[in-house]
């Protein structure tokens, strides 16, 4: 099994100007790889919260993270409950929060999860394998124009509701319970291999995001996120799809908030509550070195804001 190389790592956590005796949090601890540079940055005082909603990478984080035990609090949750799991486990304010948003390397790469059309296993794709909808559940069970939009929004998948009906034609005989019955039914309805890519990638892909409710969670998670950041506190959100991206993008910019010019003269900031102010307006990619070595870091985008 591949380990998960962290994307943007330089460019993160510099951009997140760690404080050395600072409480940061890593909403998605996953491999622990941004988690340990967060630590490095730290002085003993130090700590750090890591979170991930998959005990699996939890597991391999702790491993990880050994050396820095008694500094950092690994817990199993959804980043979207961040207030609640900082308050039961004593942390009051954040000098600096990071999402990584997504899956991981692990995730992808262990076919028992059913993430990937690659290998034959059963169509699950939670990434918190304690919650009970997997993705045979929502195949199953939702509702034609459901998946179609599903399909077209997270998906991008142009020929979505083709693909539907084809799903819905095939359910009613018998449930589609396997990732590789998946894949074959989306190519066939798709007319077969074309180009590079898989025709059932954005298929799988939009699944997963339904499946495990990703923008929903995004929403709830850099409400939390923000509201929890210390004055100068920073938040970083890389993303890896334009939808996660304009999420981040219209909240960070509705807290950045603009300057309105008053009738009576002068100006007055307008903007959601709490104020913050850029880091990074334009997000930060990877270069060409790091798409070489990690082609998962290409569509990523990192952008950053700090709490006034
Ligand atoms: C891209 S990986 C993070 C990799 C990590 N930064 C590293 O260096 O290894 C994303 C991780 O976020 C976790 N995750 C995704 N959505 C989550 C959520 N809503 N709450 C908590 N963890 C989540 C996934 O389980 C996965 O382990």
């Amino acid at each position: 099994m591949q380990t998960h190389k962290p994307v943007l790592l330089t460019s993160t956590v510099s951009r997140m100007r760690l404080k050395p005796a600072g409480s940061y949090a890593d909403c998605t601890a996953g491999s622990g790889g941004h988690a340990q540079a967060i630590l490095e940055g730290l002085n003993p005082e130090g700590r750090l919260l890591a979170v991930d909603r998959d005990p699996d990478a939890l597991e391999r984080c702790r491993a990880r993270l050994h050396p820095w035990a008694g500094q950092c609090t690994l817990v199993h949750g959804n980043y979207a409950q961040l207030a609640r799991l900082a308050q039961e486990h004593g942390f009051e304010r954040f000098d600096g929060i990071l999402m990584d948003l997504g899956v991981s390397s692990p995730q992808l790469d262990q076919a028992e999860r059913g993430f990937s059309f690659q290998a034959d296993a059963p169509l699950d794709m939670r990434m918190d394998q304690t919650e009970s909808v997997t993705a045979a559940d929502w195949v199953n069970q939702t509702e034609v124009p459901e998946m179609i939009r599903v399909f077209r929004s997270y998906g991008e998948e142009r020929r979505a509701k083709r693909v539907a009906l084809a799903l819905d034609r095939e359910r009613r005989k018998a449930p589609i319970v396997r990732t590789e019955a998946l894949a074959g039914l989306v190519s066939q309805a798709l007319g077969g291999r074309r180009g590079r890519i898989h025709p059932a990638t954005r298929v799988f892909q939009a699944i997963r995001m339904a499946v495990n409710r990703e923008l929903e969670g995004l929403e709830e998670g850099l409400e939390a996120a923000v509201h929890l950041l210390a004055p100068e506190g920073r938040l970083a959100v890389i993303s890896f799809h334009s939808l996660e991206d304009r999420i981040v993008k219209h909240f960070f910019a509705a807290h950045a908030g603009r300057e309105v010019s008053l009738q009576q003269g002068g100006a007055e900031w307008q903007g959601a509550d709490p104020r913050v102010r850029w880091i990074t307006k334009k997000p930060v990619t990877a270069d060409e070195e790091e798409v070489a070595g990690n082609p998962r870091a290409r569509s990523a985008k990192l952008r950053v804001i700090e709490r006034t």
